[in-house]
């Protein structure tokens, strides 16, 4: 306890000695005119009273008249420049005329939207995914949206959590580095330009190591795991300057992430030094009744802001607990004025206080709502997201001229679907979205033939369609197929036991595969799904996840050769849900197998091959990339050298293409075990056919380090291997010795 006041008095000194001299003592001179309740409502957020997501309490009389008291900081699910400065209005009702912050999930687009993030992550385009969050935070910021609840950066190795959807999938590294670019793409120019929102690093922390893959769940594991995996991305980002966190609903080693003093207060707050602020997810605060760590509110309330939870969403503990444990002298009154503190400095960064309805524009937003340049990106970044899985005797591309094209199966002419899970601000708008249907039609020649047929539901036993479906693909000379998971089957709350194909979609591929007709599969989906008898007999599939709003089109560029696929899988696809957790950077255990099949007393399955179905790392390109000549610039290397590693990467194919080169290192022998693999680099390139380039990666001891067991962060002297390669199995390793 004592260290959270000191950290406190440092933080307080910090504000108007060394931090922004200005925005501090601003805050200062609002907080000591603040009454306690004023200041607690500053750590108050409410939805608003559409899109709730999550048990909804909002009564909305009561919320407005709370807001006029000035006993609310933050609304969420409140947009549009009317609405937003309808809001904004109350607010400077209130005695002190604070401004709210509004806040929403912008996740993967808003107004436009992109691919589903595990889709994103697939293009392993850092660009490009800056970008779109550029675009998201353009079209945001032109609805009055102050603030984003992204980027997620939970790691995650379990496909039966549907929250994977929202992620960058298993690696460390790549989800680091793409959690940054999206943090750079929201931020922009910097809090207070008109075209930047804040971002909230989420959710804080280890969620996606929910035991079981089951939403919610308890996570359990070493302070140097949580640390190595788990945490790194959230360091990064809080470097990086991301203006707020939001903490998880789970509990980490029996505390729950709101209330976890070692995560907010000794990591974030403390050795991380970290500014911004901390909201709570939906209810938690209150949630930690019901996991057994309060007993009622009050207890819930005092556990949260000793944790670091500097704002209430949702849960209305704060309001009704907080100013009762200050003035019975159980908290300090300078944990508030810390919490109030930290959202009023965003407020006064974000030019709130010069003009709340500065981001309330009429013009802006009518500029924003169906902005032609951010469809074109869409296109191209919904083509760039898609992993060629198989392309047996290169059915793809397809030609626009052939003569009949059937397109089966439940997804083929859906719309909305297309946004995926976590699209917010497309209600009113279900045809502006590209079928693939209409993506298909757009491109064929016009005296080519496209028929459609449903074939079956996403998720029942229906056969009924059957019959139709097969008739049709018989008239085709090419069957388009469109399988996978619903866009509502994956993201908050979509655990799945079962991440094969749903209800019936097996057997109508089946039963089109008879048919004799070349197939191509494409699959739909948030999360990997299971699929191995499609994988064995069906000559060409993409994974396409859910693209958003220019979904066919994006599609249909890359089926009709337009675009050659070049995206990468950012998770392990199983063979059957009894693999999991499956995930390329493993230890190697005491008793590794030596192949996919050895059973003879090595750590692996009796009843099927040891390695995914698709690896990490994996897809498959119209043209062919030939690895050679690997080398390193020493074998043998001291202390602070850099190491460099070249490799030559040449399209032996017949299209122009990129590719992602891929750059792994094994650490043979540590103070802990170490990974067989870790992803330590990689470079997205595009080569033209018959050419050659010349790909470098450069490493420092600094990406040696690993936490040992006493949590310290360093290297140790010794064999390490370099990999390169196309995905995390072909790979071409060389040895060198580094010595500290
Ligand atoms: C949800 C999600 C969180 C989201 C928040 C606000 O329950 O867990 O990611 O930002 O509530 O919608």
């Amino acid at each position: 306890m004592k260290k959270v006041y000191f950290l406190l008095t440092i933080a307080a000194l910090g504000i108007n000695v060394h931090g922004q001299k200005t925005v501090d003592q601003k805050v200062a001179e609002l907080l000591s005119k603040m009454t306690l309740e004023e200041k607690v409502g500053q750590m108050v957020q409410y939805s608003g009273f559409e899109y709730a997501t999550g048990p909804q309490q909002s009564n909305s009389a009561a919320v407005l008249e709370e807001i006029k008291k000035g006993k609310v900081g933050s609304m969420l699910n409140v947009a549009g420049a009317d609405e937003t400065r309808a809001f904004q209005k109350l607010a400077q009702q209130s005695r002190l005329k604070i401004p709210l912050l509004f806040g929403q999930d912008v996740i993967h687009g808003y107004r436009t939207t992109f691919p589903v993030n595990l889709g994103q992550a697939a293009s392993w385009d850092l660009a490009m995914i800056e970008k779109s969050e550029r675009i998201a935070a353009t079209e945001a910021s032109a609805y009055g949206i102050h603030w984003t609840f992204a980027p997620m950066v939970d790691i995650a190795r379990d496909p039966r959590w549907g929250r994977v959807m929202e992620g960058s999938g298993e690696d460390t590294y790549l989800g680091t580095q793409i959690g940054l670019a999206r943090i750079k793409g929201f931020q922009g120019k910097g809090l207070g330009s008109l075209d930047a929102v804040m971002a909230c690093a989420k959710h804080f922390a280890a969620y996606g190591a929910a035991v079981g893959g089951r939403d919610y769940n308890s996570v359990d594991m070493s302070l140097r795991q949580l640390n190595e995996t788990y945490l790194s991305p959230f360091k990064a980002a809080a470097e990086a300057g991301v203006a707020t966190f939001m903490n998880s609903f789970n509990d980490i080693n029996g505390i729950p992430a709101t209330a976890n003093q070692y995560i907010q207060r000794a990591l974030l707050k403390g050795k991380w030094n970290y500014k911004g602020f901390v909201v709570s997810d939906w209810g938690s605060i209150g949630e930690m009744i019901p996991h057994g760590y309060s007993k009622d509110a009050n207890e819930a309330a005092e556990k949260a802001i000793l944790g670091g939870s500097d704002m209430d969403m949702e849960s209305r503990v704060y309001m009704a607990e907080l100013p009762k444990l200050v003035k019975e002298g159980k908290i300090d009154v300078r944990l508030v004025d810390d919490a109030a503190g930290r959202i009023l400095t965003k407020k006064f960064e974000m030019g709130l206080f010069d003009d709340p309805y500065r981001f309330s524009n009429e013009k802006r937003q009518k500029e924003q709502t169906d902005n032609p340049e951010n469809r074109k990106f869409g296109r191209e970044f919904g083509s760039k997201s898609i992993v060629l899985l198989k392309n047996k005797g290169n059915i793809l591309p397809l030609s626009k001229s052939v003569k009949t094209v059937a397109l089966i199966g439940p997804f083929g002419k859906e719309t909305v679907a297309n946004h995926g899970f976590w699209s917010i601000a497309f209600k009113d708008d279900n045809q502006r979205i590209i079928s693939q249907f209409d993506g298909i039609k757009n491109q064929l020649d016009k005296n080519s033939t496209l028929l459609y047929a449903k074939g079956c539901n996403v998720d029942d036993q229906d056969k009924s369609m059957f019959a139709e479906a097969v008739e049709t693909a018989k008239k085709a000379d090419v069957v388009i197929m469109t399988l996978g998971e619903g866009h509502d089957m994956s993201g908050e709350a979509k655990s799945r036991s079962n991440i094969g194909f749903s209800g019936v979609q097996e057997d109508l591929l089946k039963e089109i595969a008879k048919t004799g007709k070349p197939v191509v599969l494409m699959i739909n989906a948030g999360r990997p799904l299971i699929f191995n008898w499609a994988a064995d007999n069906i000559p060409a599939i993409t994974y396409n996840w859910w693209l958003g709003t220019e979904a066919g089109n994006s599609i249909a560029d890359v089926l009709f050769g337009a675009v050659n696929p070049g995206g990468k899988l950012p998770m392990s696809f199983p063979r059957t849900e009894g693999q999991i957790p499956i995930y390329y950077n493993h230890y190697n255990t005491g008793r590794p197998a030596k192949n996919n099949t050895d059973r003879n007393y090595v750590s692996a399955y009796i009843d099927l091959d040891n390695d995914p179905k698709f690896p990490f790392g994996y897809g498959l390109s119209y043209t062919d990339f030939k690895y050679s000549d690997m080398s390193l610039s020493s074998a043998n290397l001291k202390g602070n050298q850099t190491l460099n590693i070249s490799v030559t990467v040449s399209n032996t194919g017949k299209y122009d293409g990129e590719e992602v080169v891929q750059l792994y290192i094994r650490d043979l022998f540590g103070k802990v075990v170490r990974p067989v693999k870790e992803l330590k680099g990689f470079r997205k390139v595009f080569i033209k056919k018959g050419e050659s380039r010349k790909i470098d990666f450069n490493l420092t001891p600094e990406d040696l380090k690993f936490f040992d067991d006493d949590l310290n962060y360093d290297w140790e002297s010794g064999e390490f291997d370099m990999m390169v390669g196309t995905n995390s199995q072909d790979v071409q390793t060389k040895r060198i010795n580094w010595i500290k």
